[in-house]
């Protein structure tokens, strides 16, 4: 079989193995898909070690985003965009980079009959993951994406690089006044147990609340967002589920079913 790899660190509790799996049975490819811990300043070495083995690709996750990023000869324009990259593929002696992550968040709202075209999205935070899923975003032509931060100059920077006329940036009082359709949080606060300071007004039974993280209970975003009316909220974890269906693609050239991926780690949720 075809050899991949996901590399991490940590590492141990990834679902990638699990789930490369799954659709690999499911559309009848041969794989051998492994987790790697790798020391924080060994990950190049990971790399060319695996690519001389034979590796075909990786995933690669926190905190190697950015190093992958600068060890590929050639990115795609999503990552190049996202200044980080989660796939590898190691074909023609070179060594290609990409960026799935964006592309799994907005197929993950498609699947959930969220309507993107010419909606309102408003994208909390500016690190990494916000910058990670702006270009995917921007691309289903939404009305406007305004990205809200705690520090604003990050939030203003951010917007500045893709230098889009439906981009603005600002601070989380600043929206008290506005309203959207779909709300994304992509902060890293729920994992801390917190959530952005953002007003109830935005809340509405006409928002999507989105939350790039997740876990077998509803995280503190979504929980707020529901107890105040929210009628739909969504948890990352089909957005964890599509980064990996559209890396598979990106290797096997076919798009995995992932509904019924997303139903059994669901449930398996602890
Ligand atoms: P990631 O790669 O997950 O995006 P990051 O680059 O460190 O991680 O970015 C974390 C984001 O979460 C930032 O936007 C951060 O806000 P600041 O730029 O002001 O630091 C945001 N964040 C983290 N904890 C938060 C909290 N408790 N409330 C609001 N925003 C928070």
């Amino acid at each position: 079989p075809d050899q991949y790899r996901v590399f991490g660190n940590p590492i141990e509790h990834s679902r990638s193995p699990d789930i490369h799996h799954i659709f690999a049975e499911k559309s009848q490819q041969s794989i051998d898909y492994q987790k790697q811990l790798v020391d924080i300043e060994d990950f190049s070495n990971a790399v060319s070690g695996f690519i001389h083995q034979g590796g075909k690709g990786a995933n690669v996750t926190v905190p190697f985003k950015e190093q992958a990023l600068i060890i590929a000869d050639e990115l795609t324009e999503r990552a190049s965009l996202a200044g980080a990259v989660n796939t590898l593929s190691f074909r023609e002696g070179k060594i290609f980079g990409d960026n799935t992550d964006g592309e799994g968040l907005v197929q993950d709202l498609i699947a959930n009959n969220v309507i993107l075209k010419q909606s309102r999205i408003l994208l909390l935070g500016a690190g990494g993951a916000a910058r990670g899923v702006l270009l995917p975003l921007l691309a289903q032509t939404p009305h406007s994406i305004v990205v809200a931060n705690r520090t604003v100059s990050k939030a203003e920077i951010l917007c500045q690089h893709f230098a889009d006329k439906r981009l603005s940036a600002c601070g989380f009082q600043d929206l008290e006044q506005q309203q959207f359709d779909v709300i994304i949080n992509a902060t890293s606060a729920s994992l801390s147990g917190s959530l952005p300071p953002i007003p109830i007004s935005l809340i509405s039974q006409n928002v999507v609340c989105y939350d790039m993280v997740y876990g077998k209970d509803l995280t503190p975003f979504l929980r707020w967002a529901k107890e105040n009316g929210a009628i739909k909220v969504i948890d990352g974890l089909g957005m964890l589920v599509g980064q990996a269906a559209v890396s598979f693609e990106v290797w096997r050239g076919i798009a995995p079913e992932v509904r019924s991926v997303i139903d059994s780690l669901r449930a398996s949720l602890k």
